[in-house]
């Protein structure tokens, strides 16, 4: 098993699949996953991009603590790790204009 394998839910009786969006682009999910483990099983590993260095950036911590994972969901910023997928779920790359948080 892979390690985006092993990052989905397989239990296919007990999670409905779910379509969302990232940058417009069509993924499918599984009730239960987060935004940051969709992403990451579908081959997403860069969900923004650092505005000091200009290196990609994406889920590390996977608890909340280290803000790596900010994208926007619906014009907010949240975390994708700590953001559960949902249908027809829209997620755009944070526009960064200053410093890493
Ligand atoms: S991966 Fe660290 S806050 Fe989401």
């Amino acid at each position: 098993m892979s390690a985006e394998d092993a990052m989905r839910i397989h239990d296919s009786k007990h999670a409905d699949a779910i379509e969302l969006f990232f940058n417009g682009r069509r993924f499918t999910a599984r009730a239960g996953e987060s935004v940051a483990a969709a992403l990451f099983a579908s081959g997403v590993k860069a969900l923004r991009v650092s505005p000091r260095l200009r290196e990609a950036r994406g889920m590390f911590c996977l608890m909340g603590s280290c803000q790596e994972c900010l994208v926007m969901v619906d014009g907010r910023r949240v975390l994708a790790c700590q953001t559960p997928v949902s249908e027809g779920l829209r997620i755009e790359t944070v526009q960064e204009t200053g410093a890493d948080v």
